[in-house]
C-alpha cells in the first residue's frame, strides 16, 4: 500500500514541478517582452501570461495537495482511485488549456474577467470553451482529492476533533491531534470551498459560451471567481506549511503538536481567508462599501495569526535544537521568511489607502511572487528533497543559493517597477513615454528576466540533484510523527 501511495504522489509531485519549470520560462518569455529583448505581440503575450498565471497556480496547488494527501496517507485511508482519477483529470485539462491559449490564442488573463471573453475576443470560439472546460475539468479534479482528504480525516480523528476545537474550549484531549491534521482539514475545507465557487462560476461561462444571449452580473462573477482563485492559492501556501509542521520535527526532534493559541490561529486563518479576497475589488465602486472594510480586516485577519505561530512555531522548533542545517530545514526556514516578506507587501496592498495608489501596478505582481516563488516553492522543495531522501546535500544547498539569488533579483525588479508606478498586465511599457518611465520599465523588466534566468537554472540544478541523490539520504533523525 504505502508503495502505490508512494507512487500516486510521485506522479502528482513530478507534474506540479515539471509544469512549475515550464511555466517559469514563459514568466520568462514575457519579462524578456516586456524589456523590448524579444518581439511578441500583445495578443500571443496575453496569452502566455494567461497560461502562465492559471498553470503556476494550478500547478503548485496541486502539487500541495498531493503533499497533504501524502501526509494524511500516514494516519488514515485515503483512496488511491481518487489520486489517479483526480490526476488524470488534472493532466487532461492543463493539455487542452496549454492548447487554447499557447494554440488558440485565448488571452483574458488568469481571471477572464466577465464579459472580457466573449466580447470581440483577439482568439477563436473555441479556444474561449476549451479554457473553460480545461478549467473546469481541473475544478472537478481538485475538488475530489481535497473531498477524499477530508473523508480520511474525518474518518480517523472524527469529524468534530479535525478543527481542533475542543483545545479552544480548553480541554486536553486523550488523544492528542497533531498539528497536521488541523492544517490539513483546514486547507480541504477552505480549499473545498474555494473550488465549489469556481465551479459554478465556471459552470456559468460555460451556458454563456453555449448560449451568448444569456446576460450575467459581472460584479457576482468577479466576486465568485476571486473567491475561487484567492482561497486556492491561499490554501496552496498553507498546504506548505502543513509539510513543515509534519516533517520540521524529524529534524529537530521536536514534536510539535497543537496547542490552544495554534487551535486559534488555524480557526481565524479559516474563517478569514474565505472573506479577504474582497480587497480585490476595491476599484469597484457597486460593491458595498461594507465590504470592503470587512476585505481590509479579513486580509490582516488571514495573514496574521497564522503568520505569527508558524514564524513563532519554526522559530521554537530549531532554537537550540541543535538542527543540522540540511537543504530540507533551510528550504523551510527561507520558504518560511519568503513567505512572511511577501506576506508584507500583501498586507500593505491590501490597505484600502495604499491601494489606491499600489493597484494593478507592479507592486502586486511583486508581492504574489514573492510568497509563492521565494516562499511556497521552496517549502515544497524542502518536501521534494525529503519525500525523495535525497543525499545530494551540497548540489542541492547551491541550487539554493543559486534560486535565492535569481528569485530575490528577479521580485526587486517588480517591487522598483510597483514604486515608480509601472503598470501591471502590460505587454510593452512604450506607451508610459513621460519622465524616462518607458525606458526604466524596460530596464527593470530585462534585469528581471536575467535574475528569473539565473532562478530558473538553481530549480533545474534543484530537479537534478534530486534525481542524483534519490533514495540514498540516511533518515534524519528520530521521528517524534505524533501520528505515526
Ligand atoms: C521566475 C519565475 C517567474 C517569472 C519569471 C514570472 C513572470 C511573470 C510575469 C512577467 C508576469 C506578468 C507581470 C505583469 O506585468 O503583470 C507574471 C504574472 C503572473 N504570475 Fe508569474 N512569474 C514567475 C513565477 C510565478 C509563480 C511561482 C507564480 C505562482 C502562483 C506565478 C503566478 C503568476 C500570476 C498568477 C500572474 C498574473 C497573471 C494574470 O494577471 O493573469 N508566477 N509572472
Amino acid at each position: 500500500m504505502e508503495k502505490s501511495i508512494r507512487k500516486a504522489t510521485i506522479a502528482w509531485l513530478l507534474t506540479a514541478f515539471l509544469v512549475f519549470l515550464v511555466m517559469v520560462t514563459l514568466g520568462i518569455t514575457m519579462r524578456l517582452a516586456q524589456g523590448a529583448q524579444v518581439s511578441l505581440s500583445p495578443t500571443t503575450f496575453y496569452a502566455i501570461m494567461t497560461m502562465h498565471g492559471l498553470g503556476m497556480a494550478g500547478a503548485l496547488f496541486s502539487g500541495g495537495l498531493a503533499v497533504i494527501w501524502y501526509i494524511t496517507s500516514h494516519s488514515c485511508k485515503v483512496s488511491l482511485g481518487v489520486s489517479w482519477a483526480a490526476w488524470g483529470l488534472f493532466v487532461v485539462g492543463a493539455v487542452v488549456l496549454l492548447a487554447a491559449t499557447l494554440l488558440g490564442g485565448f488571452g483574458p488573463g488568469w481571471y477572464a474577467l466577465y464579459p472580457l471573453p466573449f466580447v470581440r475576443p483577439a482568439w477563436p470560439s473555441w479556444a474561449t470553451g476549451a479554457s473553460i472546460i480545461a478549467l473546469i475539468l481541473m475544478g472537478v479534479a481538485w475538488l475530489i482529492f481535497q473531498l477524499d482528504i477530508l473523508r480520511a480525516l474525518a474518518a480517523k480523528w472524527g469529524a468534530k476533533r479535525l478543527l481542533a476545537w475542543e483545545y479552544i474550549a480548553g480541554k486536553t484531549p486523550e488523544e492528542p491531534l497533531p498539528a497536521q491534521v488541523l492544517i490539513a482539514a483546514m486547507c480541504a475545507i477552505a480549499g473545498t470551498l474555494g473550488t465549489l465557487s469556481g465551479a459554478a462560476t465556471l459552470i456559468l461561462y460555460l451556458l454563456k459560451w453555449l448560449s451568448p444571449s444569456v446576460e450575467l452580473d459581472p460584479l457576482l462573477l468577479k466576486n465568485t471567481m476571486f473567491m475561487f482563485g484567492h482561497t486556492i492559492v491561499n490554501v496552496c501556501i498553507y498546504c506548505g506549511l502543513c509539510a513543515i509542521y509534519y516533517v520540521l520535527p524529524r529534524f529537530t526532534g521536536r514534536p510539535w503538536g497543537v496547542n490552544r493559541v495554534t487551535a486559534i490561529a488555524w480557526n481565524a486563518t479559516l474563517m478569514f481567508v474565505l472573506f479577504a479576497y474582497f480587497h480585490h475589488l476595491y476599484m469597484d465602486f457597486a460593491q458595498v462599501k461594507a465590504l470592503h472594510i470587512i476585505g481590509q480586516l479579513a486580509s490582516y485577519g488571514s495573514a496574521l495569526p497564522a503568520t505569527a505561530v508558524s514564524i513563532f512555531g519554526i522559530g521554537s522548533q530549531v532554537y537550540k535544537s541543535g538542527v543540522k542545517w540540511s537543504f530540507t530545514p533551510l528550504a523551510f526556514a527561507l520558504g518560511a521568511i519568503g513567505w512572511a516578506v511577501g506576506g508584507v507587501g500583501a498586507v500593505v496592498d491590501s490597505t484600502i489607502m495604499v491601494n489606491t495608489y499600489f493597484h494593478n501596478t507592479l507592486w502586486v505582481p511583486g508581492h504574489f511572487h514573492t510568497y509563492f516563488l521565494v516562499g511556497y516553492v521552496l517549502m515544497f522543495m524542502g518536501f521534494l528533497h525529503d519525500f525523495f531522501k535525497s543525499s545530494a546535500e551540497r548540489f542541492a544547498v547551491g541550487s539554493l543559493v543559486t534560486m535565492l539569488l535569481g528569485g530575490y533579483g528577479f521580485l526587486l525588479m517588480f517591487y522598483l517597477g510597483g514604486m515608480s508606478g509601472l503598470p501591471r498586465r502590460v505587454s510593452s511599457y512604450a506607451a508610459a513615454s513621460f519622465g524616462g518611465l518607458a525606458e526604466k520599465g524596460a530596464t527593470l523588466a530585462t534585469l528581471g528576466a536575467a535574475f528569473a534566468i539565473v532562478f530558473l537554472l538553481g530549480a533545474i540544478g534543484f530537479g537534478f540533484s534530486v534525481v542524483k541523490g534519490r533514495g540514498a539520504a540516511p533518515e534524519a533523525g528520530a521521528s517524534p510523527d505524533p501520528a505515526s
